[in-house]
């Protein structure tokens, strides 16, 4: 087994032994449930890999890693009702599958038991965990808030779109690098190259789950094929097609934006995407994200490019889910 499997077995197992009371049913099951879909796990193991690498056993940093799992799913479980969204890792999401009002609270004691895992660690690890544990969660609400204001606005510009998906996505895969590297002892300096190598991954990362929301395979993304299209998202694909349209194909976006027919929709804008060449241009920019998190990565290890948070950023770029 290699070890990304291997770290992810292991999340996966720390997160069914925690424990969850039976009652009230309607705030647990939907966590118990939430917990056995899957997911990559890929925060997770950036703790454990940064808490390796700076000589710690990642059985120190499991329940850091947990921490950042467990805010992930939070974060999920309240984005899927922001997005509408029906499917998530390939089930029913929780506010469909029970209802909105279930999604918040359950949601919201995912938050709280995230901190748990954090008040685990020794008072003076504990200060600096929470110092950008708290930076991180704000930043994602802020990334999340721009994300949905940005649903109502026509024109956004390729920096504001790069601003919004550096709070709500990139900051907190720096920040289970982070944790990970304050808890084997890094010093500052360390601490923060590793989270600028996580902020260049997350932005790639998140252009990456753009693409991956109108192209990649739904059996696999385990979410409804053109998500983003139906909520009118401003992604880097929607932002790049504004931006390369004439006038009249300009105005045909606009209108199809308002079509009510989600099919008419998405394939009226795959095709006008086509011709712009949209989605070539989004992987070239994702692509050059990859490669500056990358160069970090290499400035960091300085000696080689097998180490394990290299061979984790190749799986990423090469994703299919
Ligand atoms: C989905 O994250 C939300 C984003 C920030 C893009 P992941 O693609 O890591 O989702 P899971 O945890 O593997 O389901
Ligand atoms: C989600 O971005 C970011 C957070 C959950 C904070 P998306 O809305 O694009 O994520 P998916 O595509 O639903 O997983
Ligand atoms: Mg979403
Ligand atoms: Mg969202
Ligand atoms: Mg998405």
């Amino acid at each position: 087994m290699d070890f990304i499997t291997e770290h992810s077995k292991r999340i996966d197992q720390a997160l069914q032994s925690l424990a969850i009371p039976e009652s009230p049913r309607n705030l647990y099951d939907p966590l118990r449930y939430f917990f056995t879909m899957g997911g990559k796990r890929i925060r997770p193991i950036l703790t454990l890999l940064a808490a390796e690498k700076f000589g710690a056993k990642s059985q120190e940093a499991l329940p850091a890693a947990l921490a950042v799992e467990i805010f992930h799913n939070f974060s999920l479980i309240h984005d899927d009702i922001m997005d509408e969204a029906p499917v998530r890792r390939g089930k029913e999401t929780v506010h469909k599958k029970w209802d909105t009002n279930i999604a918040i609270l359950s949601g919201d004691v995912l938050l709280i038991k995230a901190y748990q895992q954090l008040n685990t660690y020794p008072e003076k690890v504990v200060k600096q965990l929470h110092t950008i544990f708290n930076q991180t969660a704000i930043e994602v609400c802020e990334g999340q808030q721009m994300d949905m204001d940005f649903e109502n606005m026509s024109a956004i510009s390729r920096s504001s779109y790069l601003e919004m998906i550096k709070l709500k996505t990139s900051v907190l895969l720096g920040c289970a690098l982070k944790l990970g590297a304050i808890i084997a002892g890094a010093n500052e300096t360390q601490q923060q190259q590793l989270y600028d190598y996580g902020i260049n991954m997350g932005i790639a990362f998140q252009i990456q789950d753009d693409l991956l929301d109108l192209y990649g395979d739904p059996s696999l993304v385990g979410k409804r094929v053109g998500g983003d299209i139906i909520a009118n998202k401003n992604t880097l694909l929607m932002i790049l097609a504004k931006e390369e349209a004439n006038s009249s194909q300009l105005l045909s976006i606009k209108k199809l934006i308002l079509e009510e027919n989600t099919e008419v929709k998405i394939q009226g804008l795959l095709k006008l995407f086509e011709k712009l060449q949209v989605k070539e241009k989004t992987e070239k920019l994702m692509n050059s994200y990859y490669k500056t998190a990358q160069e970090s990565l290499m400035k960091i290890e300085a000696k080689s490019n097998i180490s394990a948070l290299w061979m984790l950023t190749n799986t990423l770029i090469n994703r299919s889910y």
